[in-house]
């Protein structure tokens, strides 16, 4: 089998940061979500994985490059314009072949990897597979209608009223029967070239579709909101480890990383929490649910339910900073400086909630 991960877009709902970097590159947990997505189509026995890619394709190139440092080999293919899901799998044709093989939309985050689908799929007689979740708000998802015995009746793109529960998990399974269904299909009403009109295709055709529904967790990590639930779920997953210094007068309580290179001073990590390479943690409190990726500054402030890029510092805070996304290079400090106010150059569409 081989592995064909997505990963173009904007981001638009991640602005500003995605309007320097790519969303599939924000870390979850100090590792860049098209990392883990990686890692899992790997851990499943799959060595060719294809990265379709758009506006940010540089970025996502020079972040992954070929693969080898997971063991695999990847192939990039470039989506000139973003026509939808089905349209990159078209696009995909010449490295996919006829051979079956697991698309996995490179910002999707899933519980316990995907080896037991892959297993499934590739012993099986089925002419595709897709993976269903059970979810409070399924409009802003694929959604499949099942009967009583748990075959597909209907599959719709983000329906105003929604027919079931079970959304559609960005992790799809085929053969080479895809191939006519994305040629029988046509743009979408929002112009695009949906996988799940390329898959309602082969149900309405009798092909084999089956469901599988996943019992763990799953994030589509497009808002912050999205981010920083992804980052709490992986977090709690992380075995302990001490890579780098921790000051005798430091403490910390529970699941903490701190990697190597990184220093913890006169400062208490409460867990679960990421301390990335380099990064320094001076006279501070870092709580639960934080990750700080590398070559960080937190000083005499209190740091809890965020993610804070590489390269960012945050200084002398007054009070604590919670349910943050901060990108790269920002400096977020106490001023002295008379007459007291905000000072802030912040990027479009940034977002910023004060006392
Ligand atoms: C896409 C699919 C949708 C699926 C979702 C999962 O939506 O079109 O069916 O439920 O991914 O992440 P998009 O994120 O492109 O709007």
């Amino acid at each position: 089998m081989k592995g064909l991960v997505l990963s173009g877009g904007k981001g638009t709902r991640l602005r500003p940061i995605t309007y320097t970097s790519a969303k599939q590159l924000v870390p979850v947990a100090n590792k860049p979500v098209l990392f883990r997505v990686i890692e899992a189509i790997r851990d499943a026995g799959i060595e060719e994985i294809g990265i379709v890619i758009g506006d940010t394709g540089e970025e996502i190139r020079a972040a992954v490059g070929n693969g080898r440092r997971w063991g695999v080999r990847t192939v990039f293919i470039e989506q000139p314009e973003p026509l939808g899901l089905a349209h990159a799998v078209k696009i995909s044709r010449d490295f996919l072949g006829d051979d079956r093989f697991v698309m996995f939309l490179g910002d999707n985050c899933i519980q316990g990897g995907i080896s037991p689908l892959i297993q499934q799929f590739s012993h099986s007689d089925y002419n595709a597979q897709i993976v269903l979740k059970q979810v409070n708000d399924p409009r802003q998802f694929g959604v499949a209608e099942l009967d009583d015995d748990r075959r597909i009746v209907r599959l719709v793109e983000k329906p105003r009223e929604p027919r079931s529960n079970l959304a559609l998990v960005g992790i799809y399974m085929f053969d080479a029967h895809v191939w006519e269904a994305v040629e029988s299909i046509r743009p979408s009403a929002r112009g695009e070239l949906e996988i799940t009109d390329a898959i309602s295709w082969l149900v309405n055709n009798h092909y084999r579709v089956f469901p599988y529904i996943h019992e763990g967790w799953w994030i589509d990590t497009g808002k912050k909101d999205d981010m920083l639930e992804a980052n709490r779920l992986v977090l709690e997953e992380l075995e302990p480890a001490i890579h780098g210094y921790v000051s005798r007068d430091s403490q910390l309580i529970g699941r903490v990383i701190i990697e190597s290179g990184a220093e913890v001073i006169n400062s208490t990590i409460r867990g679960p929490a990421i301390i990335g390479e380099h990064s320094r943690i001076l006279n501070s409190y870092i709580g639960p649910f934080t990750s700080i990726y590398h070559h960080c500054l937190v000083e005499e402030s209190e740091v809890e339910h965020s993610i804070v890029l590489e390269h960012s510092s945050i200084r002398d805070l007054p009070h604590r900073l919670e349910d943050s996304l901060i990108g790269r290079n920002v400096e977020i400090i106490r001023s002295p400086l008379r007459p007291k106010a905000y000072r802030m150059m912040l990027g479009d569409n940034s977002s910023v909630g004060v006392l």
